[in-house]
């Protein structure tokens, strides 16, 4: 089977510019609110195979998408570690029993994976569905963005306790991020294992870093990442999403990853000519422009694909997800404009 997806981030020539959509399994889906109801909440619907196959197809089923992305969330690490995820309506994730000490990260399982085979047995049951219909995306979450959520115990603004200990006790945060790694590693190996296609792994607050903590912090995890990941499966495409990584382009590249996640803050043109020969790139308009017009979300999409300039490597996205209040009709309109603009 050839995807013009996959082609895009292996550099190898496509017929039209592919578009998927961070979260575009969502809230601003009916069906999706609907499924997630039947389910209980989100989590249940995340641990059950069948509905959250249910889920992933939605969007592809309504939309002319060039990749299905697994519908679960980057926190059921941590929630296989004991950590205790929940969901609080309107207030995101939140965990139980957040880790505050050196004995709270010796106490982390080496191996999460058993705890895991809902998400395993979701790959297969969604790879079936779709069968050569469109490929499909695994992921996981970053070392450092998991870390974040696991020590914060839950979102936060001003990531007051992982930077504390990030500055008092760099080793003791170096234990926790290279444990983590090791199941990010496991985990995108079973998922490989188990039907995904391409990986993904989202870095969201990795931008909150300064440059030298990013590196040894955040980017240096997700190289040994896509180390291990490629040493079992060097065919397997990995894309990197650093959320404000604008800064580090660069050194996300020379990662051994084969596409860099972008979002609206930086220009598609100026990436393409720092890192464009090297990797394929993934982005980037804004979320919000899918609040606007019709005719101004074409008007957009045509500047984003104007803005490249390769013959391959551009797959096209938001710079971060689609928001739950967007009306369903623009997604359609979003990615049929990305199809007729770039048709070849
Ligand atoms: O993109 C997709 O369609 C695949 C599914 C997916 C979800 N979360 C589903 C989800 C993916 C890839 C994620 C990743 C994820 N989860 C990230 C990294 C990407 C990013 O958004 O920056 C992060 C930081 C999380 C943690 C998380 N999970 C947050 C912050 C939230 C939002 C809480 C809220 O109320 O807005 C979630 C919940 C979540 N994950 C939802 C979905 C569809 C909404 C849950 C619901 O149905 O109420």
């Amino acid at each position: 089977m050839s995807f013009d997806y996959i082609n895009a981030l292996l550099k190898k020539p496509t017929t039209r510019t592919p578009i998927w959509v961070m979260r575009q399994a969502g809230r601003y889906l009916p069906e999706y609110r609907a499924t997630r109801k039947q389910a209980g909440d989100f989590m249940s619907l995340c641990k059950n195979p069948e509905l959250a196959c249910e889920v992933t197809m939605q969007p592809i089923d309504r939309f002319d998408l060039d990749a299905a992305i697994l519908f679960s969330d980057i926190l059921t690490i941590p929630d296989a570690m004991g950590l205790g995820l929940y969901f609080s309506e309107g207030e995101g994730p939140k965990f139980e029993r957040p880790i505050q000490t050196l004995a709270d990260i010796e106490a982390i399982p080496a191996e999460v994976n058993n705890d895991l085979t809902y998400v395993f047995d979701g790959v297969s049951t969604i790879k079936s569905a779709l069968g050569t219909r469109a490929p499909l995306i695994g992921f996981s979450g970053s070392p450092w963005t998991l870390a974040t959520y696991m020590i914060e115990g839950g979102s936060s603004k001003t990531f007051a306790k992982i930077k504390a200990m990030l500055f008092n006790e760099p080793q003791m945060l170096h234990l926790l991020l290279d444990k983590l790694a090791n199941s990010v590693i496991a985990y995108l190996d079973q998922q490989v294992q188990s039907g995904a296609d391409s990986l993904m792994v989202f870095d969201t607050w990795g931008g909150v870093l300064s440059k030298q903590n990013y590196l040894d912090f955040s980017l240096g995890y997700m190289q040994k990442i896509v180390s291990g990941v490629k040493a079992k499966h060097p065919n397997t495409p990995i894309t990197l999403f650093s959320k404000n990584g604008g800064k580090h382009l660069g050194e996300i590249s020379a990662t051994g990853c084969d596409g860099v996640g972008i979002d609206w803050t930086v220009e598609l043109g100026d990436v393409e000519r720092q890192i464009g020969d090297k990797v394929a790139i993934q982005g980037n308009l804004d979320p919000a422009v899918m609040y606007a017009t019709p005719e101004i979300i074409r008007a957009e999409v045509k500047k984003v694909l104007d803005q490249f300039k390769g013959d391959t490597g551009h797959i096209f996205n938001l710079g971060h997800g689609i928001t739950p209040d967007v009306d369903p009709e623009n997604m359609k309109v979003l990615v049929d404009a990305v199809h007729e603009f770039s048709a070849k």
